[in-house]
């Protein structure tokens, strides 16, 4: 809708269009235009695991690599926020896709910024925890309550509160490739009443 605005305006407007309003729409198309490539791209591949036919492409490889890369690429979304990054030495590669992993990370640290205050931390930590590595990501917005917390991972499932954004696919996809891994995902309560979403990536499957 955003983008049919957008482009109505500028096509309206001619040439006698201030340079900065000119920027603004065409800016306003580029964000519209990336949030729907993020949707298509997450409902395509669900679709592709339900139908399973997305291939996983699993090698040993190193959580942290792939968590640093992510929010290299995340920064513009994050600069709001504050991240603290804990990644413990020990940790063991575990097989993973990486392309998958790289999706999950960004979909669960992509709601964290989307659901809670700017100004406010997210940490993110990766340790070992028996044959797995665990990683948590804990904001601090308005939590998830107990009674949601299995919904959630259902397709569509979401409200429409964090800026009216959400399609409600981005935690389904992350069950579906942290399942597909032989691991789990779950939501607790971070201290101070956020959300803390972890994953166990194991060992061996
Ligand atoms: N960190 C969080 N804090 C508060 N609520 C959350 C958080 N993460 C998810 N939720 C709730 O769970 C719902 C489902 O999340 P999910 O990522 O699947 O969908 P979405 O973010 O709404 O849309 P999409 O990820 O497809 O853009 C959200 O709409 C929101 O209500
Ligand atoms: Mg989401």
């Amino acid at each position: 809708a955003s983008i049919m605005a957008s482009v109505t305006s500028l096509l309206d407007a001619g040439v006698d269009f201030a340079p900065t309003d000119h920027r603004e729409l065409l800016e306003t198309i580029h964000h519209e235009a990336a949030r729907l490539n993020r949707l298509i791209a997450n409902f395509l591949d669900l679709s592709r695991m339900r139908a399973g036919v997305l291939v996983a492409n699993r090698s040993p490889g190193g959580i942290d690599e792939i968590v640093e890369a992510v929010l290299a690429r995340m920064r513009e979304t994050l600069r709001g926020h504050n991240v603290r990054l804990i990644l413990r030495e020990d940790l063991p590669d575990v097989p993973m896709d990486m392309v998958q992993i790289d999706q999950l990370l960004t979909n669960v640290i992509e709601n964290a910024a989307k659901f809670s205050p700017p100004g406010t931390d997210i940490h993110i930590t990766a340790s070992r925890w028996r044959d797995a590595v665990r990683v948590r990501i804990t904001d601090q917005g308005p939590g998830i309550p107990p009674s949601q917390r299995e919904r959630v991972f259902e397709p569509f499932i979401g409200d429409r509160t964090g800026n009216g954004t959400g399609s409600g696919l981005g935690l389904s996809i992350a069950h579906a490739i942290v399942t597909s891994h032989g691991g789990r995902i779950w939501l607790e309560t971070a201290p101070g009443g956020g959300t803390a979403v972890s994953f166990d990536l194991p060992m061996t499957k």
